[in-house]
């Protein structure tokens, strides 16, 4: 039985941090052994927020990528490719606005929040509007069956979904309607206790030394209701807990010392660096090895498997339009 396929991407935002690898990399590589994987740096998504500052784009692409295949996605398993070096996604990206709604964009939850949110670039544009028909596009190009994202971008899915259907019912059937798989992990938090994310600064980064992750651990807010290391502690409210699920599912041994009081909040955290660091090792010593040269093949190699597939949809697609 030939496997189904997975596309998946993400903007390059630079180095990725814990809450990437936890919330996203780790169900990523994965997903490399049952499925045809298509990875993907949304470069023209980074654009539609950041359209001022794209001269970062180029270096934050090469830092994700480092990130990515020293976790473990690899460029024999999965077609790794950069968004902008195939061009057939705004032709399709054109082809389905023609059919889209403007209220089913209005509508859509992430762009209403994103307008109150995003404060530092004017994102009042019809490119941002636009965003997840730009994100239809990149998933009904390779015909994927199967998206892994974050919770956050189920309204895109489900807008997917909706462009899918409507194209179906006035073209005939030709796009599979695409699943989303949720990653189940445990929402890690930044230091200072918001969502972590680099905008923040409240994020520990998969190259950050023991140094460095004990510091910023010191500043999480661990169980409010104990004050002094003799109450007894609540992991399952302490965000710092957290992260020892996050590293290991099965942890018991630190939430019954917790419990019992038989261990401090300190403590806690030195040994949490301690394991977090071990943890990042391996990655680390692979990721210092790999090139930007290195980076560049892989990317070439990803730009001609993709486009092959991206070609024959477009052709596709002129032949059922007629245009
Ligand atoms: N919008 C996604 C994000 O911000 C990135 C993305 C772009 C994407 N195109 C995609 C994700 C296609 C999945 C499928 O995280
Ligand atoms: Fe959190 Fe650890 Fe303190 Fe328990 S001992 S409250 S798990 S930091």
């Amino acid at each position: 039985m030939s496997k189904k396929r997975i596309l998946s991407g993400m903007r390059p935002t630079g180095a990725m941090h814990i809450g990437h690898y936890f919330g996203a990399l780790k169900n990523w590589v994965n997903l490399q052994d049952t499925y045809e994987t298509f990875y993907m740096v949304a470069d023209w998504h980074a654009m539609t927020t950041v359209y001022d500052e794209t001269h970062n784009i180029p270096q934050n692409t090469i830092q994700m990528l480092k990130d990515w295949i020293a976790c473990g996605i690899s460029p024999q398993k999965s077609v790794i490719f950069r968004q902008s070096d195939v061009p057939e996604h705004t032709e399709l990206f054109l082809i389905l606005s023609m059919i889209t709604p403007l209220g089913w964009l209005l509508r859509c939850p992430t762009y209403k929040e994103q307008l109150r949110e995003i404060k530092n670039h004017d994102i009042n544009t019809y490119g941002f509007l636009g965003y997840p028909v730009l994100q239809a596009a990149d998933i009904l190009i390779y015909k994927a069956e199967v998206v892994p994202v974050g919770e956050d971008q189920v309204p895109h899915l489900e807008l997917t979904r909706e462009i899918a259907r409507r194209f179906n019912s006035l073209y005939g059937k030709f796009f599979p309607e695409p699943q989303a798989i949720l990653t189940k992990s445990p929402k890690l938090l930044g230091f200072d206790g918001r969502k972590m994310s680099k905008s923040y600064g409240n994020a520990l980064d998969l190259t950050d030394d023991e140094k460095t992750i004990l510091k910023k651990i010191k500043q999480m807010i661990t169980d409010p209701s104990r004050i002094h290391t003799t109450d007894k502690g609540h992991p399952e409210v302490c965000s710092v807990y957290q992260y020892w699920k996050a590293l290991d599912e099965k942890e018991t041994e630190i939430a019954t010392l917790c419990r019992e009081a038989k261990i401090g909040c300190v403590e806690c955290k030195k040994r949490l660096a301690v394991k977090i660091s071990k943890f990042l090792k391996p990655f680390q010593e692979k990721r210092k090895k790999i090139t930007e040269t290195q980076i560049k093949e892989i990317l070439d190699e990803g730009k001609e498997k993709a486009s092959a597939i991206a070609k024959k949809t477009i052709s596709e697609l002129r032949e059922i339009l007629k245009i």
